[in-house]
């Protein structure tokens, strides 16, 4: 039966209640069944909802969507090997969070709710402020108040109403706890649907390798809402026999603030408390990601592995990437860096995405130019 669950307490709720956390306090995931249809999905529009199967929203007419996703998958040669790139950094706001996004306010489109709240490092405020806007739902959203001054002026003309926070990215989280209490809680983090989006990643990856699995994936990590998508989407693909094994999933934080790297390599029971440096990856800069649990299981379920990366590493990669003619965010050139630093099999197959524009972090890439040019 389709149901919001909670794996804590084994509550079940409708896929219809609005609610965004179990009673006993925990977060929710989502048991949906479906299958695909291979023919159905290869005769609609590329985008991430010719899966139309696998999102958990009722009616068509409720779908918020800028036709998004199905982002080219292109080869590359970075440090003498060779990696497949997932331009993600393509969304209609510059970063993978559209993906969750559009699942979200559609379903809150669906729900009839009338305004939202979201907390963000930047890019997944962005992307709930566009989508609210197509939507016509109302949006607050909160951010660290020394987020990228570029998207903050995006959400504020997506005509959100953005609220700065003083302190860390979880005095924001903490603050929007209490706004969400009587609001529609667009969270990327909490709400389940954000991953029923993020979960096509792995669909259009499976169909670009013309309906096969890479050996492995290697993904910028804070919260981990492309991390966990990710999973969700190969493990469906599995439990319908589409593909016969699940990647290795590799998670990249930065040296700045690795609570998950500390977690699994001293194989801790809880995430530990971590007091975050300074970084220009400011997107994985998250000291106490919620579903850390989560993480660590798919990490030991696949043999993955984390891997952190200095701001000098993500410098270089930045500088490289853009070399070739990709101008990305410097959290994407995390992953970036995290691949060099990544020991590979002869011929494995790994696809690391470029999850945001650079574009967005002008202030940021001009800074490190001024390094350079002293
Ligand atoms: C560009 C970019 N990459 C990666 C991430 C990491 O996403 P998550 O915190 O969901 O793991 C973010 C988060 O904001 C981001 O903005
Ligand atoms: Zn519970």
């Amino acid at each position: 039966m389709n149901r919001l669950i909670c794996k804590r307490c084994g509550a079940a709720y409708l896929l219809d209640d609005s609610r965004w956390k179990c009673d006993c306090g925990s977060f929710l995931d989502i048991k949906f069944d479906f299958s695909f249809d291979m023919e159905k999905i290869q005769s609609r529009k590329p985008t991430m909802w010719r899966f139309r199967e696998a999102i958990p929203i009722n009616k068509d007419a409720n779908i918020v969507s800028f036709n998004e996703g199905f982002t080219p998958l292109l080869e590359l040669t970075v440090g003498a090997k060779k990696l497949l790139v997932k331009f993600e950094h393509l969304f209609p706001t510059g970063s993978f969070k559209d993906r969750g996004a559009s699942v979200v306010i559609s379903k809150a489109k669906e729900l009839g709710v009338n305004k939202v709240v979201e907390d963000s490092s930047g890019n997944a405020g962005c992307a709930i402020a566009a989508y609210a806007a197509k939507a016509g739902i109302g949006c607050d959203i909160f951010v660290p108040e020394k987020t990228s001054p570029g998207k903050l002026a995006q959400i504020q003309m997506y005509g959100a109403n953005l609220v700065k926070i003083p302190g860390s990215r979880e005095d924001t989280a903490h603050t929007t706890l209490e706004a969400a209490k009587d609001s529609f809680y667009a969270s990327h983090v909490w709400n389940p649907f954000f991953f029923q989006g993020t979960k096509t990643f792995a669909f259009e990856i499976w169909e670009q390798l013309n309906f096969n699995v890479p050996d492995t994936v290697i993904i910028p990590t804070g919260h981990g809402t492309l991390f966990i998508g990710a999973y969700l989407g190969f493990k469906d693909l599995l439990n319908q026999k589409l593909i016969s094994k699940l990647p290795r999933f590799i998670a990249i934080q930065s040296e700045a603030c690795a609570p998950i790297h500390k977690m699994f390599n001293e194989k801790l029971k809880e995430v530990p408390r971590v007091e975050p440096k300074e970084t220009m990856a400011e997107g994985i800069k998250i000291a106490e990601p919620l579903r850390a649990k989560q993480i660590l299981d798919i990490l030991l379920e696949t043999e993955g592995e984390v891997i952190i990366v200095t701001d000098k590493e993500i410098e270089k990669s930045l500088f490289e990437i853009c070399k070739i003619g990709l101008y990305i965010e410097p959290t994407s050139a995390a992953a970036i860096a995290g691949f060099r630093k990544y020991k590979s099999a002869a011929k494995e197959i790994i696809v690391v995405p470029l999850t945001g524009h650079g574009l967005k972090s002008t202030e940021k890439v001009l800074k490190i130019l001024r390094q350079y040019s002293k």
